[in-house]
C-alpha cells in the first residue's frame, strides 16, 4: 500500500479535492463484515464455550489478544492462563464476542496508519476505550439488544485514521497544532483542512456503504443533539468520549484537556435523562465511575 502525499505547502482543501483523495483511501474489508459478524456472534451466548474455542484457536492474533487481556484483567492470579477455554471461563463470551469483533477493524485500521507520526497505540485505546464505556452509558437507559452501540463506539473517530492516510501532511501539521492544547481539534482540523474528522469519517464510512447508524455516529458524535435518529447510541458515544477525555484515558488526538464540569453538562446527558431524571442521571454516573476505573487494564491487555 504505497502513502500518498500532498506535494507543496499545506493549503485548506475544498470539498470537491477531500472527496476525490478520498475515494483513493482503500475500504477495510473487516468494517464491510461487521453485520456479518454482527449476527453470526450474536446468538454466540447459546453455543457452549467448547465452540466457542474452536473458532477462536483458528485465529492466532485473536488468541493472543486474548490470552493477554484475560491475564491483565485477572493479574492477581497465580498461575496465568494459558487456554482459551480458561480465558472463556473467566472472560464470558460478551468480552469474547466483542474482542473478536474488534480485532479485525483494528488490525485492518494499523495497516493503514503505520507509516504517520501519532500515538497510534494511546489511539487504539481511546478507540476501544469509548467501545466499552459507550456500552455501559446506553445500558443505563436502555437494554442493549445487539453489538452495533460497540460498534458505534469504536468507530466514530475513522476520521482521524482517514485523515492520516488520505492527507498525511495536513494530519501532520493539525497533530503539531493540536499538541499545544489550546484549540479544539475540529477548529484546528477545519482551519487547515477546510474539514472536520467527524464530517470526513461520515464520508467515508457513506462512500463505503456502512450502515445508516455509523455514519451519523461518526458525523454527530460531538453533537448528538443534531442527529435526526440514533440519538440514544450517539449521545451514548458523546458521553462515554468525555468521559474517558477528562480521565486522561488513552489519546484521542484532542489535546485540550477536558474538565469534570464540560462532562457533566454534556449535551448527551439531556438526550439520554429528556426530563432532567437527576436521580437517575447521578445512579449512572456513579456506575460509570466504576467502570472507568477498571478500564485502563482492560485496555493494556489488548492493544
Ligand atoms: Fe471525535
Ligand atoms: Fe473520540
Amino acid at each position: 500500500m504505497t502513502q500518498i502525499s500532498v506535494p507543496g505547502p499545506i493549503n485548506k482543501l475544498g470539498l470537491k479535492e477531500i472527496e476525490s483523495q478520498l475515494a483513493l483511501c482503500p475500504s477495510l474489508p473487516s468494517l464491510g463484515s461487521i453485520n456479518k459478524a454482527l449476527q453470526g456472534l450474536l446468538h454466540a451466548e447459546q453455543r457452549f464455550s467448547a465452540q466457542i474455542s474452536e473458532i477462536i484457536r483458528r485465529d492466532p492474533s485473536l488468541t493472543s489478544r486474548l490470552l493477554r487481556l484475560v491475564n491483565s484483567v485477572y493479574y492477581g492470579l497465580t498461575t496465568p492462563v494459558n487456554s482459551i477455554e480458561e480465558a472463556v471461563f473467566y472472560l464470558g463470551v460478551r468480552q469474547i464476542r466483542q474482542l473478536t469483533m474488534v480485532t479485525p477493524i483494528i488490525e485492518d485500521f494499523q495497516r493503514l496508519t503505520r507509516q504517520c507520526n501519532f500515538p497510534w497505540r494511546e489511539f487504539w485505546q481511546h478507540s476501544i476505550g469509548t467501545a466499552i464505556l459507550t456500552r455501559e452509558v446506553i445500558s443505563t437507559v436502555q437494554a442493549p439488544n445487539d453489538e452495533t452501540d460497540y460498534v458505534a463506539g469504536l468507530v466514530h473517530d475513522v476520521g482521524k485514521i482517514v485523515m492520516a492516510w488520505s492527507f498525511p501532511d495536513h494530519f501532520a501539521e493539525i497533530h503539531r497544532q493540536a499538541l499545544q492544547g489550546t484549540e479544539d481539534l475540529a477548529k484546528i482540523e477545519t482551519e487547515i483542512l477546510g474539514l472536520d474528522h467527524a464530517e470526513l469519517g461520515a464520508l467515508y464510512l457513506e462512500r463505503h456503504r456502512l450502515p445508516e447508524m455509523l455514519v451519523k455516529t461518526a458525523r454527530f458524535h460531538h453533537h448528538p443533539e443534531k442527529a435526526d435518529r440514533y440519538q440514544q447510541v450517539i449521545a451514548s458515544v458523546q458521553v462515554a468520549d468525555l468521559l474517558l477525555r477528562s480521565e486522561k484515558i488513552g489519546c484521542s488526538g484532542n489535546y485540550v484537556p477536558v474538565t469534570r464540569e464540560q462532562c457533566l453538562s454534556a449535551s448527551g446527558w439531556a438526550v439520554l435523562f429528556p426530563n432532567a431524571q437527576e436521580a437517575e442521571q447521578a445512579i449512572a454516573r456513579a456506575s460509570l465511575h466504576r467502570s472507568l476505573e477498571r478500564l485502563p487494564s482492560v485496555l493494556e491487555g489488548l492493544v
